[in-house]
């Protein structure tokens, strides 16, 4: 009763966001001491030894509240990418970053669209604000561009693109995103989240920040720092956008949510190109020995531009979930997404995905 009186109604709909299991939750559930998480797409490479030496140096200035602007990490990026300062805005994380531009640009009665199969927090973001959903349908699980364009209509406000997909993995060709872009309305702003676009292949990346720059004011990029640069655990991604939609963003945000270890570790990440290389071709080689693995078992899976695969076990993807847990190991079932027989698999070192495989093969 009282719950009801007082909720913001935009949340009644709202599917709970499940994330992985921690391997602590894992471990006091079954007893099991030797677990193994491969569930919420983490760096399995750990962070650079740069970012881990900066906050330890750090340490005795936490009483200190960090630059509400984040200035030190935002010229560096806007150096490294060709953007002015005015055009980046930081955040929690790039989920932070969404929320963020949502409470800056969702009004009542806003369509939103966004594919059927894909990150749930702009559904999330969409309806607090009480936007109406709009969803675009897939095909044969991948974004239909063409389907997204036609929703397109007077009452768009923003159009969300993760590419690549999660949790499908999958990339779309670059010229295709480009000719999307050209195509959509100036007054629909896009969403265009590139959380994992470091893993893609250079053949696959669209160069989106070019296209930014080169006058698409409606754009807005999303990156994250969780995964390339293993920083999930300390919350830092931005967003670059047109210079008065990045000034309104910032200011609604609220003003100290990077933290100053935060935005020390991402400045030091940036630093550390050898970490970057070292993930993206430690994430490359494991991909092809799970491709390898996967074809001995005659198992479909989606060919990843990310650090992660979509599996179809063709099988109850909970029922699999359960059972490699009881082997000691954390994958994502897809049912949250709608998909009953697929799991998703973090690409892990090689000890770990062996074991997964074994459990894998134990569990089918
Ligand atoms: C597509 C996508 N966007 C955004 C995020 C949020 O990333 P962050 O950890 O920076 O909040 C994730 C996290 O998994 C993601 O998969």
């Amino acid at each position: 009763m009282f719950l009801s009186r007082i909720a913001n109604r935009g949340t009644s709909a709202i599917k709970k966001y499940v994330p992985g299991k921690s391997i602590k939750e894992a471990q006091a559930e079954l007893g099991i001491t030797e677990m193994i998480k491969l569930a919420s797409n983490e760096n399995a490479f750990g962070a650079s030894p740069n970012s881990i030496r900066a906050i330890q140096e750090m340490a005795d200035q936490i009483h200190v509240y960090p630059d509400s602007q984040s200035r030190e990490i935002r010229s560096c990026l806007a150096e490294q990418l060709g953007v002015q300062l005015g055009e980046i805005t930081t955040g929690n994380g790039a989920d932070g970053v969404i929320y963020n531009l949502g409470m800056a640009v969702i009004d009542q009665g806003d369509e939103i669209i966004f594919p059927r199969i894909t990150f749930p927090i702009y559904e999330t973001i969409s309806r607090v604000m009480r936007g109406v959903p709009v969803y675009s349908e897939m095909r044969d699980l991948r974004i239909d561009l063409a389907d997204i364009r036609e929703k397109i209509s007077d009452r768009t406000k923003v159009v969300f693109l993760c590419n690549p997909n999660n949790p499908t993995g999958d990339a779309l060709p670059p010229e295709e995103v480009k000719a999307f872009l050209k195509s959509v309305p100036e007054q629909v702003l896009v969403v265009l989240d590139e959380a994992y676009i470091d893993f893609t292949s250079s053949q696959a990346k669209l160069d989106s920040v070019g296209v930014f720059r080169g006058g698409m004011s409606n754009l807005f990029i999303l990156r994250s720092f969780s995964k390339i640069y293993g920083l999930a655990g300390l919350r830092f991604g931005y967003g670059i956008g047109d210079l008065d939609l990045v000034s309104l963003i910032n200011l609604i945000k609220p003003p100290f949510d990077v933290s100053i270890l935060a935005e020390r570790a991402a400045i030091d990440a940036l630093r550390d190109q050898d970490f970057v290389h070292k993930t993206v071709e430690g994430c490359f080689e494991e991909k092809r020995f799970f491709y390898r693995q996967l074809d001995a078992l005659g198992l479909d899976y989606i060919r990843s531009h990310t650090n992660f695969i979509l599996i179809d076990t063709g099988r109850d993807a909970q029922e699999v979930f359960q059972a490699l847990l009881r082997q000691g190991v954390i994958v994502r079932a897809a049912t949250l997404y709608s998909l009953p027989t697929h799991i998703r698999v973090t690409i892990g070192q090689r000890a770990e995905n062996e074991r997964f495989f074994e459990a894998l093969r134990a569990v089918l």
